[in-house]
């Protein structure tokens, strides 16, 4: 599937995601080197640093409830809005063609 990323620099890159291989949106943005090393997956991927927080910008495509890990971590992180996200907890599915999502300020 193809999905947008706009980086913090504000840049959309629209890239490739492959939906067979169990990948989230963090591990994409890393794949990509859309992020600088060290500033997004800082946890390794478990809901606990926020640092993979993004902005989901196409409400209309589904994505899988927010588990309890990642609302209790977007209850406490810095920038968060009504359409944050945790890319870590964002595994790529089918239903995610055309999806559009804007990482968070670094902080
Ligand atoms: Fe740490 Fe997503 S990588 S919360």
């Amino acid at each position: 599937i193809k999905i947008t990323i706009i980086d913090r620099e504000g840049v959309s890159h629209e890239v490739d995601a492959p939906t067979d291989m169990n990948m989230n949106i963090m591990e994409l943005v890393r794949a990509y080197e859309l992020a600088p090393e060290g500033t997004i997956g800082v946890c390794g991927g478990m809901a606990m640093c926020a640092s993979c927080q993004c902005y989901v910008l196409t409400p209309e495509i589904p994505l899988p409830e927010m588990n309890p890990d990642e609302e209790a971590m977007l209850s406490e992180a810095f920038n968060v809005k009504d359409n944050s996200r945790l890319g870590c907890q964002l595994h790529l599915a089918d239903e995610m063609e055309g999806l559009v999502v804007e990482l968070a300020p670094e902080y």
